[in-house]
């Protein structure tokens, strides 16, 4: 039997399949350890859920115990209070009656009991205010929480993932009061991620927010390039490919070191390989216009809500992706401007999500694999007009 593909791209990738990031997670477990607060913070799909998965299993092997929330999946201040103060009780409390009988000691959330698809009862937990007390039940879930590890003699770790996606609930006075409330926990570590930087900057290093200087920001980076080699060897070893000669320095630099761009290129290159267990150069430089192939149906959606002035400047990206736009260099060999224009393209293609700004104020695709449909439309228009 052969080998599965050992280059997972979607979802939570652990154990074996996750590679290196051995730096950052020490770095975490030590915070952890002393139950700080992190804010982790990176561009879309460098690997900050994986990261975090990955903790878990490392703080459990040190008897912590980490509760993971993705805010996207609360669409309101309410089911974010009954989900921290579900998944929290649960964590810490095994016995179903005894988590129904502390949620019953609150005042704004209650007891629930679910039935399982096999009969299995399990502790839930719901709304018992209305809609307008959600803030307040928020924050007597979290005291819970608290008062629970304190009693527990447990060392928690609450993971909130997609914080950027706070300011959605009515924005500062919900920061301002998880902050006061979660100032006090002296049993609780917290770790807030998200890739809208530009909102977890300004929500951690502006003085007029409320969780200024709560903690330390963690720019997650790409991974080191000569570990990820290793690791990609070691499994193309392991599965018998021969890879004589071949360059692995380009696919780093077409993903632009973003890892989820890199395991999908790896997974490609595992399947076309497969058959004559070897890997090519060409095969290398060709798996990015691969990936830009499979996804065409995706970038089309793109291309085709894209406005003319927007696509000029796409293109011109794809070109030269280490250009400055508001350049006047730039505006001349493209055809572009004038620089309120541009502005207001760029602005437009970064909330759409096609685009993302970096720290340094450079623009680059939001995923890789676009800028090589580009030049592969491209190239096709320019085969036709030949
Ligand atoms: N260290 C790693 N080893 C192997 N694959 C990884 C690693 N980090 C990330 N990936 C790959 O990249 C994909 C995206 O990672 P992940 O979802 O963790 O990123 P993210 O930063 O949370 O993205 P988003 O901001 O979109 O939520 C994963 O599904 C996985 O395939
Ligand atoms: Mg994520």
């Amino acid at each position: 039997m052969q080998m599965e593909n050992p280059f997972k791209y979607a979802g939570v990738v652990t154990g074996p399949y996750f590679a290196d990031r051995k730096g950052e997670i020490s770095e975490l477990l030590s915070e952890m350890r002393n139950l700080s607060r992190v804010f982790l913070v990176s561009p879309r799909r460098f690997g900050k859920t994986c990261l975090i998965f990955n903790l878990k299993e490392e703080l459990g092997k040190e008897g912590l115990q980490t509760v993971y929330l993705d805010l996207k999946a609360y669409p309101d201040v309410g089911s974010f209070a009954v989900g921290i103060t579900e998944k929290v009780s649960r964590a810490l409390e095994s016995s179903t009656d005894k988590v129904a009988k502390l949620i019953s000691s609150l005042k704004h959330l209650r007891p629930r009991v679910e039935v399982g698809p096999d009969g299995s009862l399990a502790a839930g937990v719901e709304m018992a205010a209305p809609r307008q007390q959600a803030l307040s039940a928020l924050l007597e879930g979290l005291s819970h929480c608290h008062r629970l590890a304190q009693r527990k003699r447990k060392k928690l770790v609450i993971a909130v993932d997609e914080f950027s996606d706070l300011a959605k609930y009515d924005g500062q006075i919900v920061e301002k009061a998880i902050r006061a409330e979660i100032q006090t926990h002296t049993h609780i570590g917290y770790i807030f991620s998200g890739s809208e930087q530009s909102v977890m900057l300004s929500m951690t290093q502006d003085p007029q927010r409320a969780f200024y200087r709560t903690g330390r920001i963690m720019e997650l980076g790409p991974i080191d390039r000569s570990q990820y080699l290793k690791f990609i060897l070691k499994w193309f070893r392991k599965g018998g490919y021969r890879l004589e000669h071949v360059n692995l320095e380009p696919l780093f630099k077409s993903a632009e070191d973003v890892p989820y761009s890199v395991q999908r290129m790896c997974n490609i290159l595992w399947e076309t390989g497969r058959a004559t267990e070897t890997i090519s150069q060409e095969m290398v430089d060709q798996a990015p216009f691969v990936v830009a192939r499979q996804d065409s149906a995706h970038f089309e959606l793109i291309w085709q809500g894209a406005t003319p002035a927007q696509r000029t400047l796409l293109m011109a990206l794809s070109l030269e992706p280490k250009a400055k736009p508001f350049s006047r260099e730039f505006q001349l060999t493209y055809g572009v401007g004038p620089s309120s224009s541009i502005k207001a393209s760029l602005d437009s293609l970064v909330k759409k999500g096609i685009l993302y700004q970096t720290p340094a104020g450079r623009y680059r695709f939001a995923d890789t694999f676009m800028r090589y449909w580009i030049l592969r439309l491209r190239k096709m228009g320019s085969d036709l007009d030949q």
